[in-house]
């Protein structure tokens, strides 16, 4: 038996609310056969992904008695369907007779679910409806060959997996999160749109990509004179983390003259079109009256454009407009929430340590008055295809290259600072999920 008793947080830390930098005693080392090795990705298979909660969909991709989603964990396979009694369940997406798989992909109006080899048929609650030629089987009880259920519970319209019958309950999983961002209202969203993508790397480089914000200084430099990665509070729960970043102020490393054009120029060219399209493209800063800030400014153009949209921010302030807060859940989403955004991004196993599953789910803030009932597009979109944003591009030119790095004799392992605290609680959980040694510190030259 896998001891999952969570690291004590003294253990990781020392201190489960810290702010950034984080001075480390040494840099904590991780073994590239983490990211590389057929086997402990088959471990993985075998002792985490079966046992943890992790985000499907969302609620809306399965509003109606009839809609179905097949989702996809690596090498499992989920079918989440909405009953006739309005009940969400989600069933281990594989026939009681020969194991094909049932379900492919989505879709609306099912009232039964059917195995397209032999025409196995079940009721959208998974019970055995009928089989062609039941005498050739001899004695069989329908009661006994229903589908294999899977726990499903929701938060804030996303929609949890587990496959664990026995696993803890989806609210006391997530910890503190829901608590601390209870002041988004994020019931008020719905998803608008949702994708996949299969990239050429394990999905940890994916998820770490989205763990720490060291990395703005090297990888998304334009974005520097608009954000405060320096004085960005990080905190970590138990198996949960969070940074929480300030933008429309510039970063305390390009010093203390940057001017109110350079850090409006950054805005707009990373983020710009929070404001509304007209902020795509470069133009003049506005006037900042006296006794605002620019973020002041910054806050109002995104309520304006928001109530443009019929949606009313009117009662949320400057900061929980312009601060972003970045919530990791364990082991692979991302959750990403300003008063006027909300999108979750999720890292998943591929077939192969090499390959993984990029999944984002946006939603949009409903207009308070007769929201409609929205249906999400879900597509595929290969890497190469889309522009996923100026700074999602940025991230996903480095997932593209890290994964050779790591394939180098000479990388035996990563490193990491205080700094990404985050990545290596998410390491030492799954440590304990996997039932391995924690990684180890980088040894002291002068010992
Ligand atoms: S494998 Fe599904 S009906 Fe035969
Ligand atoms: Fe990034």
């Amino acid at each position: 038996m896998v001891d999952t008793a969570p690291p004590d947080e003294a253990e990781i830390l020392g201190t489960a609310v810290t702010a950034s930098p984080l001075a480390a005693e040494a840099p904590v080392r991780i073994p590239v056969q983490r990211y590389i090795s057929a086997g402990f990705a088959d471990l993985e298979h075998e002792r985490l992904w079966p046992r943890v909660w992790h985000v499907a969909c969302t609620t809306d991709h399965v509003a109606d008695p009839g809609d179905w989603f097949e989702h996809r964990l690596g090498r499992y396979s989920v079918v989440l369907v909405r009953g006739d009694d309005g009940v969400l369940r989600g069933f281990q997406n594989v026939c009681r007779h020969r194991g094909n798989t049932i379900c492919q992909g989505s879709g609306s109006g099912a009232s039964e679910l059917r195995c397209p080899y032999h025409r196995w048929t079940w009721d959208l609650a998974g019970r055995l409806r009928e089989l062609p030629s039941r005498r050739g089987f001899g004695p069989l009880r329908n009661e006994d060959l229903g589908l294999v259920p899977v726990r499903v519970d929701t938060w804030a319209r996303l929609v949890f997996v587990n496959l664990d019958l026995d696993a803890e309950p989806l609210a006391d999983w997530l910890e503190g999160v829901p608590g601390d961002i209870a002041w988004a209202g994020l019931d008020e969203f719905r998803s608008d749109y949702s994708t996949v993508t299969p990239v050429n790397c394990n999905w940890k480089v994916v998820n770490e990509g989205f763990s720490e914000t060291y990395h703005v200084q090297g990888l998304h430099r334009e974005m520097l004179a608009s954000i405060d990665d320096v004085n960005a509070p990080q905190r970590i729960w138990n198996r949960h983390s969070a940074s929480f970043q300030a933008y429309g102020v510039p970063s305390p490393r390009l010093g203390r003259n940057v001017d109110t054009q350079t850090v409006w120029d950054s805005f707009v060219e990373t983020q710009g079109g929070r404001m509304g399209p007209e902020y795509r493209e470069p133009c003049a800063a506005p006037d900042v009256p006296d006794g605002q800030t620019l973020q002041d400014v910054i806050a109002q153009k995104i309520r304006d454009h928001q109530a443009t949209l019929g949606v009313d921010l009117s009662g949320y302030d400057t900061s929980q407009i312009t601060r972003l807060s970045q919530y990791n859940l364990f082991p692979n989403s991302t959750v990403l929430v300003s008063a006027d955004l909300f999108t979750v991004m999720t890292a998943r196993p591929g077939p192969t340590p090499d390959e993984g599953v990029l999944a984002i789910i946006n939603l949009r803030r409903m207009p308070s008055a007769g929201a409609p009932a929205s249906s999400p597009v879900h597509v595929t979109v290969p890497i190469d295809a889309a522009d996923f944003g100026f700074v999602l591009n940025q991230d996903l030119s480095v997932i593209r290259t890290m994964q050779n790095g790591l394939h180098q004799p000479g990388c035996t392992h990563v490193l990491l600072s205080g700094e990404e605290c985050r990545i290596i609680n998410m390491h030492r959980h799954l440590e304990r999920y996997l039932g391995l040694e924690p990684g180890g510190r980088e040894p002291d030259p002068a010992e």
